[in-house]
């Protein structure tokens, strides 16, 4: 089918489940899209450590300029109000706005956010603050980082800072981005920033994220107490690769180091007890703070990229089981399985598992090998085809129930994909690096059209 064919509402999508007021967004995090790494005062964080090591990013590409959006933020708004949407999820880089992680605040850096806040209301776009992207100021890695406990401790005073100069404005906040990232993949897989792997550092940054997730809730609150706060995980379903009861029981620490370590503290069950088992490292934990990490959430933020399937792996590391690769699946550029009910099981899991009462999609979205046509657009009906799939999906978990008040789509424009580089595309808008020039592809005016005809059909209803 071609753009013009497709009809204002998607094929599949149950509009009418989405409720009045859902909130349609696009997300950016700071050291993707900022650039301006040595401006005004920003001191560096483990991600300009990380990506200045020869060999840690394809490429070996750095966040240095990103998509230059530092000083760009003037257009990229008026790209977020072409897109329809009502919101831009976006984080504040610690590093700019605490340089030494802790002590003197920068006051070029808060003026940074201060002015993008204003920008967005202006345009009637609401700022979804998201206070930790994984960008850790450096000067607190030097001094131990996630595994030490301070770290939380200056997390929350930041959060402090943050809350009070924008809690006037900002209404809906989280805490951490994917802290399974910084935890697994930053100290145990070692492919992100700082690039450790050690079990033992592993556990005790999980165990510090969420207490700084606490910590930094009751901050938020206290500095502004009309906000809505939430934490951002990546979940996704995990299944056993065959019928085996090897099979059986590593789908079960798989989801147990995914979802369950994350879910389970957060909603005060404590941490699973099989995976501190499974771990082998005794958690840093003092008298209250299974309290502190079970602050009550507003609302719960969902990411979701791909489903995992897994097979026992004994001679493997911590949770000693491995993703399958599948046959003859569907897979987007990052060579991640598509599957659209994922999402939906996720989502209905949230609810009737952890009886969430308030989810938003924080991050959905799809890489592909975008092409620049001749006349400078860009189509890419794959990417179009994800998110009309995944939308679809949502709608039906809340169909059948789930508290969805939101979905973000990953991202506003396609930036510093992390450890992958600038080669992976997961943009509405296309990024020229050379010029800096943005084009609205074809599924960011796709995504337009959806908002536009789920806004008719709400203004009909009413
Ligand atoms: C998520 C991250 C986000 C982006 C997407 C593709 O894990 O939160 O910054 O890189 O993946």
């Amino acid at each position: 089918m071609t753009r013009d064919e497709r009809t204002p509402v998607a094929e599949g999508l149950d509009y009418a489940a989405l409720p009045e007021g859902f909130t349609w967004g696009v997300a950016t995090a700071a050291y993707q899209v900022e650039g301006a790494v040595a401006e005004d005062g920003r001191a560096p964080s483990i991600w300009d450590t990380f990506s200045h090591t020869p060999g840690k990013v394809a490429g070996g590409d750095t966040g240095d300029v990103a998509c230059d959006h530092y000083h760009r933020w003037r257009e990229d708004i008026g790209l977020v109000k072409e897109l329809n949407a009502g919101a831009y999820r976006f984080s504040v880089a610690w590093p700019r706005v605490v340089p030494g992680g802790d002590g003197p605040v920068n006051a070029k850096g808060l003026d940074f956010y201060d002015k993008l806040v204003d920008g967005l209301l202006a345009e009637g776009i609401e700022p979804f603050v998201t206070l930790y992207h994984w960008d850790l100021p450096q000067a607190l890695q030097d001094r131990g980082g996630w595994p030490n406990r301070e770290t939380a401790e200056h997390f929350a005073r930041y959060a402090e800072v943050v809350a009070d100069r924008l809690g006037d404005r900002v209404k809906r906040w989280a805490t951490l981005n994917e802290p399974l990232c910084s935890a697994w993949i930053g100290h145990l897989e070692g492919t992100m920033a700082p690039g450790f792997t050690d079990i033992e550092a592993a556990v005790r940054t999980s165990y510090h994220l969420l207490l700084g997730h606490g910590l930094a809730t009751q901050a938020v609150r206290a500095a502004a107490p009309d906000a809505e706060v939430g934490i951002v995980f990546n979940l996704n379903p995990v299944d056993p690769a065959t019928g085996s009861k090897g099979d059986a029981a590593a789908a079960r620490r798989m989801d147990g180091h995914t979802n369950r370590w994350w879910l389970d503290p957060v909603h005060g069950r404590g941490f699973p007890e099989d995976m501190v088992d499974v771990y082998g490292v005794t958690l840093p934990e003092q008298p209250g703070d299974l309290d502190i990490i079970a602050q009550p959430l507003d609302w719960l933020g969902l990411n979701y990229y791909f489903p995992s399937v897994v097979t026992d792996d004994p001679g493997g590391p911590q949770p000693y089981a491995r993703a399958v690769r599948r046959l003859h699946v569907p897979r987007t550029g990052m060579d991640w399985e598509i599957d659209a009910n994922g999402i939906e099981r996720m989502l209905l899991r949230l609810t009737e598992e952890y009886g969430a009462r308030k989810i938003y999609v924080t991050e959905n979205g799809s890489a592909w090998p975008d092409v620049v046509g001749s006349d400078g657009s860009v189509d890419d009906p794959e990417r179009i085809r994800y998110l009309e799939d995944h939308l679809a999906a949502c709608a039906r978990a809340a169909r059948k129930g789930a508290p969805l008040a939101g979905y973000f789509a990953w991202s506003l424009m396609d930036n510093f994909e992390w450890a992958y580089g600038y080669d992976k595309r997961f943009g509405l808008v296309h990024v020229d690096y050379k010029t800096q020039g943005r084009t609205v592809k074809s599924s960011g005016r796709r995504y337009a059209e959806l908002v536009a005809g789920h806004r008719a059909r709400s203004r009909h209803a009413a």
